[in-house]
């Protein structure tokens, strides 16, 4: 410890100076011989994310320096009680004197004066225990309660999921899913998508992460998903809330644990990348969006704006980007104000307590704000769903600048006969949509319901997909339902041991995934098949929507 001390900040000013050595120059370079406009862009956002990745590097070394800080107050505190009781001190002589080399205590006498320069009253920073005094009653409540990770830090871009049981259809691994299909490898090396389950119910947590491991093996794999949760003892007694703001009770507590939440899942992101990203677990994101913000944000560094919040959705706390070196602040904002206002006030207080005077207008004020608080557009992310986690609270809101999301999928498919036992809900038939007009949207499906596509010609099926739920509706998904198929029995001569059947001759093929999605191709054995449907397996309590529905025939029938 007392060697790493002065060491530190040494090999921090060798890192700049080899910074200054092999980059600069190199930088100078390539700036003299190529003019060409995009290259230079290319070297102005690099410098950016270099300048921003040192800051980051920085924040660390500090982060070491402020425990070394501690550490030595805390060892002060130590020698100085000691001091005090000098009939008796706790320390010898000797522990006394490194002690004091240690802690920057100047030089006394042992056993001494205590109106001495050396001797005088130590001041104490306020620390979170200030705030939260309950996290002292156990060593544990700032450490997760659950961790699935690999590890991985050095991001650009980190990303904060979080996550609560609802008592409908949670969307959690659909927005996954969707957020990993909208990266292309690069951008997948480089962040970090971290889901903080709030909840303290360990089966809960463990259920979720087994969920996620199982659908993003490779994923959580290498490193690039982790699953956290947090110690009950984290949180304050969240039944003696103070009723604030005159909200109901059931309110403040929502809002109360969301500030908490955010704070914890902050805290546990802030040393892992160079930018935080804050999202939700029902949402969707645009192609590509990891690039499109890293290259906003080093492009707003690179023109020194002074941002403190990029936003790339206008909803709530959606897609607020900050740089991790600044999360300090809005953490501790959070946990001091955590019982008094929600957490999107917060931040908006945050940032007019920085630049707002009192002595100019609102106009004034949001002028100032959108200094440090930029609008990106088009939005990225965009709600999906319609149900808040807050009982009863249906949140509708949608993000006007996002854009159109599709909300079916057409494709041609061979002529069939199509016929269903759901009901369709208004013009959203299975007919129109096997015919790619629009999506089948059918009430509460039942036990042995079908949906069954015959074919005007046997047909040598190569490939089926059925996508269920959409954008606006995701949890209108099929649950346990199976594809089966029914071959063309003229033509074919097959052991009923190698396929499961169903009692009335159908093959089965494939179901529908946790997704709801059911994906496959048909063993050439089964082709030609007359006809393919849906079956229904179980009650559900949603709708069911089919917004893709794709039968590929293999080339020549
Ligand atoms: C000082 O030492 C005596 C004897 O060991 C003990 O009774 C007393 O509590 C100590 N006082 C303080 C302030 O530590
Ligand atoms: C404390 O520091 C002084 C000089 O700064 C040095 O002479 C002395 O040996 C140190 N004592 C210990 C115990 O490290
Ligand atoms: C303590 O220090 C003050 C000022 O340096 C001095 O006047 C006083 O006599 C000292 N007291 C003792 C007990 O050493
Ligand atoms: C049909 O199966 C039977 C019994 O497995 C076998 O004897 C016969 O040769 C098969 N016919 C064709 C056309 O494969
Ligand atoms: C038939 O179904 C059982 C149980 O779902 C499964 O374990 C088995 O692999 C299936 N057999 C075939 C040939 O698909
Ligand atoms: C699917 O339905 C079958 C038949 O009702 C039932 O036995 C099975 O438990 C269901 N599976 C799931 C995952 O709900």
């Amino acid at each position: 410890m007392a060697l790493s001390l002065p060491l530190a900040p040494l090999r921090r000013r060798s890192n700049l100076l080899i910074f200054a050595l092999i980059f600069v120059p190199c930088s100078l370079l390539v700036l003299v011989s190529g003019p060409d406009l995009s290259q230079e862009q290319v070297l102005v956002q690099r410098l950016a994310e270099l300048q921003a990745r040192l800051q980051h590097l920085d924040l660390m070394h500090r982060a070491r320096q402020e425990e070394v800080y501690v550490l030595s107050q805390q060892l002060g505190q130590l020698l100085t009680s000691g001091d005090a009781n000098a009939s008796s001190p706790l320390l010898s002589a000797e522990a006394r004197l490194v002690l004091r080399n240690l802690t920057g205590l100047a030089l006394t006498q042992d056993g001494a004066n205590s109106s001495s320069v050396a001797g005088g009253q130590l001041l104490r920073l306020p620390s979170v225990y200030h705030f939260l005094p309950h996290l002292m009653d156990n060593p544990l409540s700032l450490r997760p309660a659950f961790t699935l990770s690999r590890s991985r830090s050095g991001v650009s871009i980190v990303m904060g999921v979080p996550t609560v049981k609802r008592e409908l259809q949670s969307y959690l691994l659909a927005t996954l899913q969707n957020l990993l299909d909208s990266m292309s490898v690069e951008e997948a090396a480089d962040c970090l998508i971290i889901v903080f389950v709030a909840e303290v119910d360990q089966e809960y947590v463990l259920q979720v992460a087994r969920q996620i491991e199982e659908q993003f093996r490779d994923q959580v794999e290498s490193g690039l998903i982790e699953v956290i949760s947090p110690p009950a003892s984290y949180y304050p007694d969240l039944d003696s809330l103070q009723q604030t703001l005159g909200d109901p009770l059931e309110r403040v507590r929502w809002r109360t644990k969301q500030n908490l939440d955010f704070a914890f899942l902050m805290m546990y992101a802030q040393p892992k990348g160079t930018f935080y990203v804050q999202l939700e677990d029902d949402i969707l994101a645009k192609k590509n969006f990891i690039s499109t913000m890293k290259s906003y944000a080093l492009q707003k560094i690179a023109d020194k704006s002074p941002w403190f919040v990029l936003e790339f959705c206008q909803l709530g706390f959606i897609g607020k980007m900050f740089k991790c070196v600044q999360l300090p602040w809005l953490i501790q904002f959070f946990l001091m104000f955590y019982n008094d206002k929600p957490v999107d006030w917060l931040l908006d207080h945050l940032i007019q307590s920085k630049v707002c005077r009192f002595d100019k207008d609102a106009k004034d004020c949001k002028k100032a704000k959108s200094q440090l608080w930029i609008h990106y557009k088009p939005s990225l992310f965009q709600h999906i769903g319609t149900h808040s986690s807050l009982k009863g609270k249906v949140q509708k809101l949608k993000d006007k600048q996002f854009g159109k999301v599709p909300l079916f999928y057409p494709h041609s498919n061979p002529d069939a006969e199509v016929t269903s036992d759901i009901k369709n809900y208004k013009q959203y038939s299975l007919v129109k949509a096997y015919r790619g007009e629009t999506y089948f949207w059918g009430l509460l499906p039942q036990p042995g319901d079908h949906l069954t596509f015959t074919f005007k010609y046997p047909v040598r099926l190569k490939r089926y997909l059925f996508r269920s739920g959409n954008a606006e509706h995701p949890s209108d998904r099929f649950y346990n339902t199976t594809v089966e198929v029914m071959p063309d029995s003229n033509l074919v001569n097959l052991s009923k041991n190698d396929f499961n059947t169903t009692s009335d001759g159908f093959f089965i093929v494939g179901k529908f995934d946790s997704l709801g999605v059911a994906e496959g191709f048909v063993d050439s054995k089964l082709n030609p098949v007359k006809a393919i449907r849906l079956n229904v397996h179980s009650d559900s309590e949603n709708w069911a929507i089919l917004s893709e529905i794709l039968v590929e025939a293999a080339s020549g029938r």
